[in-house]
C-alpha cells in the first residue's frame, strides 16, 4: 500500500507527497511532474492550484486566516 503525506507548510502551501491524481472541478486530470505537489492555500498564486511562491511576497500569515471556529 502506498502512503500519501500532506504537510501544511508554515505560512505556505500544502505539500503533498505520494502517488496522487489531481483533477479539476470537472474531473479532468491536471498533469504535473514528479511525486510532490505544492498546492496554493493563500489564494495569490497565478498558477493555481499550484503554489508559485507568491505567498512569500504577500506575507501570507496562515494563523490569521483560520476561520473563527478554529480558534
Ligand atoms: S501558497 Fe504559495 S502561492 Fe499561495
Amino acid at each position: 500500500m502506498s502512503d500519501v503525506t500532506i504537510q501544511v507548510r508554515d505560512n505556505g502551501p500544502l505539500r503533498i507527497e505520494g502517488p496522487v491524481r489531481l483533477v479539476d472541478q470537472s474531473g479532468e486530470e491536471i498533469a504535473f511532474e514528479g511525486d510532490v505537489l505544492k498546492l496554493c492555500r493563500c489564494g495569490a498564486s497565478s498558477t493555481k492550484p499550484f503554489c508559485d511562491g507568491e505567498h512569500g511576497r504577500i506575507g501570507f500569515d496562515a494563523v490569521h486566516t483560520r476561520a473563527p471556529a478554529d480558534e
